[in-house]
């Protein structure tokens, strides 16, 4: 099968109430702990590649990779630009294979974020290829951007409509309380997110895909056996993996983890290196990472997104 891109993904999520994972990709075991996950529980899947991930592995290393995967396993794979951060860089990913690209406006003004984000769409649409956008601020560190909790904004359910409609995106990514890396909530803190700005967004544009970044629930197993192996980590708070399933059934239709990838694939190497300290042949600890990659990434489809068998 060839990529796809995420519109009848999307349409089908919507419908069926459930939400397709989005889950960031850095190198060859990544990508098959994910695919060999998504492909034998028959789920459609999106890839994501941030702009770290193309400066580490190179672009052409990831979309080679990513169409082997293809080869491997039948099922419906959308590859994506990951807070495409302006238009060259959506260009570029729009030209070099890639079925679908996140612009990311939201740190600036209306109006500019606006601007950008439809002349991505205008191009993206001439070339075959979807637009994810932005509206609102999520607090957390991507590609060494810091947003401070304090500098993180809801998405204004006033603004969604005219925003869609004068960019022509695809898709829209919100901000309802979510954040990215690993430390979420500090310790002792309640998680919440507002699902009641969800549900007005959703008003103000029915049938429109939703999606929310930040979204890894980040495994207390995980954190103690980095810990457990040697690792300094703080004690981590994610997003309670109920929130999710609640938010997979509603208008969200895709759901991005990055962190719990990292936190899965780091106790697994840890726990090989650990046990073994006279270890140097990298297959045996990188083996361990895909693995615990696939476990995880099942877990995710099965139990949290409801994806599986909707390939
Ligand atoms: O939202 C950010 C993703 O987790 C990608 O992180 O920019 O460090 O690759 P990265
Ligand atoms: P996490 O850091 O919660 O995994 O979020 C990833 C993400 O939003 C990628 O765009
Ligand atoms: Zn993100």
């Amino acid at each position: 099968m060839a990529l796809v891109t995420t519109t009848e993904m999307f349409k089908k999520a919507y419908e069926g109430g459930y939400a397709v994972g989005a889950f960031n990709v850095n190198n060859m075991e990544i990508i098959q702990g994910i695919t060999e996950a998504a492909g034998e529980l028959n789920s459609p899947l999106i890839l994501q590649v941030s702009a770290g991930a193309r400066k580490y592995a190179n672009h052409a290393y990831l979309v080679k990779l990513v169409e082997a995967a293809l080869e491997v396993n039948d099922i419906p794979i959308a590859l994506h630009l990951d807070h495409g951060a302006d238009f060259e860089v959506c260009k570029s990913c729009i030209d070099g294979g890639f079925t679908s690209v996140m612009i990311d406006g939201s740190h600036h003004d209306f109006e500019t974020n606006i601007e950008v984000t439809k002349r991505v769409a205008e191009y993206a649409h001439a070339h075959g290829v979807v637009v994810e956008g932005e509206l609102g601020q999520l607090a957390g560190i991507e590609d060494e951007v810091n947003v401070s909790a304090a500098d993180a904004a809801y998405t204004n359910p006033d603004q969604v409509e005219e925003f869609v409609k004068r960019t022509g995106v695809d898709s829209l990514a919100i901000a309802i309380g979510t954040s990215h890396g690993a430390f979420k909530f500090k310790p002792g803190q309640k998680p919440q997110l507002r699902f009641d700005i969800l549900k007005e967004i959703e008003n103000r544009i029915p049938g429109f895909p939703i999606v929310l970044h930040g979204a890894s629930s980040v495994s207390q197993e995980y954190v103690r056996e980095i810990q457990q192996y040697g690792g300094k980590m703080a004690d981590a708070i994610g997003i309670p993996e109920d929130m999710l399933r609640e938010a997979a059934k509603s208008a969200v239709c895709k759901i991005n983890i990055d962190s719990d990838l990292r936190l899965a694939f780091t106790a697994g190497v840890r726990k090989v290196l650990a046990e073994d300290p006279s270890a140097f042949d990298p297959r045996a600890y990188l083996k361990e990472g895909r693995a615990n990659i696939k476990a995880l990434v099942s877990h995710k489809i099965i139990d949290v997104l409801g994806s599986d068998q909707k390939a």
